[in-house]
């Protein structure tokens, strides 16, 4: 289907999805999210996407919820639609790895859209923030428990109850963001990271975020039990016995999903 709002693009396994509303800095609003959540689930159901790229403009990855949409909304409207309340469900429940690009603003719902992704790759012209504050709410994408396991309470509570900006060389030392480089370089180094996930075993992939993302949910004796019955389970594949018999052959392996 065409989207709106959103560009997508599928190439050499990798879903590259675009946010697209140049005119409101890629503010989120319920069209954009809608499609946002129905490309993603798209893309981990196409057999032939193994990763996804997020990314929005130069200028703006995404400045937040649409602040014009929701203006004139009341608790009843809110509560009763649960605003928000499935936005992210699709990004939540994919099981391929999805890559957040980040040029410029991701603020506000914007940095929650980047968060719930599994990394970020910053070009030296993002800024990150909870700005919410300003508007006389709070984050409601999960930025205050998101942004707290990443950076820390003091970071985090700093960043919300003041509504300031973090910039990529910040973000990138307190652990938001998995590196920075140079704004030209942006989407070549996000799409070369998203290439390299694409050639390994797609069982390992899957394996791996899965055991990651344990480390949110449970307390760390669960998850490395976690993590040592998924690293057996691993050896039940084709896949491992080609991936250690390459390296001891110093070949490439020649996964095949299997
Ligand atoms: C709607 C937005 C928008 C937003 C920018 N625009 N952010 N529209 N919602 N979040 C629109 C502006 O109204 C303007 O439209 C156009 O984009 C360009 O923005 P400017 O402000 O003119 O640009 P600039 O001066 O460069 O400032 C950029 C900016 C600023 C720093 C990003 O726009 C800004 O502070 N935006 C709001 C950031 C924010 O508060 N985010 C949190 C939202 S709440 P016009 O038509 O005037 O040209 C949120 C809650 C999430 O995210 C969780 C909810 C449950």
């Amino acid at each position: 289907m065409a989207f709106k709002s959103i560009i997508v693009e599928i190439e050499d396994h990798v879903a590259l999805i675009r946010l697209n509303r140049p005119d409101a800095m890629n503010a989120l609003n319920s069209a954009l999210l809608g499609e946002l959540g129905q490309a993603v689930r798209e893309a981990d159901q196409n057999e032939k996407v193994r990763c996804i790229v997020i990314t929005g403009s130069e200028k703006a990855f995404a400045a937040g919820a649409d602040i014009k949409e929701m203006a004139e909304k009341s608790f009843v409207d809110v509560y009763s639609d649960n605003l928000f309340g499935d936005s992210f469900t699709p990004l939540e429940q994919c099981r391929k790895p999805i890559i957040a690009a980040v040029a410029g603003y991701a603020l506000g719902g914007g940095c929650e859209l980047a968060m719930v992704c599994d990394f970020i790759i910053a070009a030296d012209t993002a800024k990150f923030g909870q700005p919410e504050i300003n508007l006389g709410v709070i984050a409601g994408l999960g930025g205050t428990q998101r942004l707290t396991r990443l950076v820390g309470k003091s970071k985090s509570m700093e960043m919300h109850l003041t509504g300031r900006f973090m910039d990529a060389e910040e973000a990138e030392r307190a652990g938001l963001v998995s590196r920075v480089v140079p704004a030209k370089k942006l989407m070549e180094t996000a799409m070369a990271a998203a290439q390299k996930i694409t050639e390994k075993s797609q069982l390992s992939v899957v394996a791996c975020k899965e055991a990651v993302n344990r480390s949110y949910e449970t307390t760390l004796a669960e998850g490395i039990l976690h993590e040592r019955r998924l690293f057996q389970s691993l050896f039940a594949t084709n896949d491992q016995s080609e991936g250690m018999a390459a390296f001891l052959e110093k070949r490439e392996a020649q996964f095949r999903d299997r």
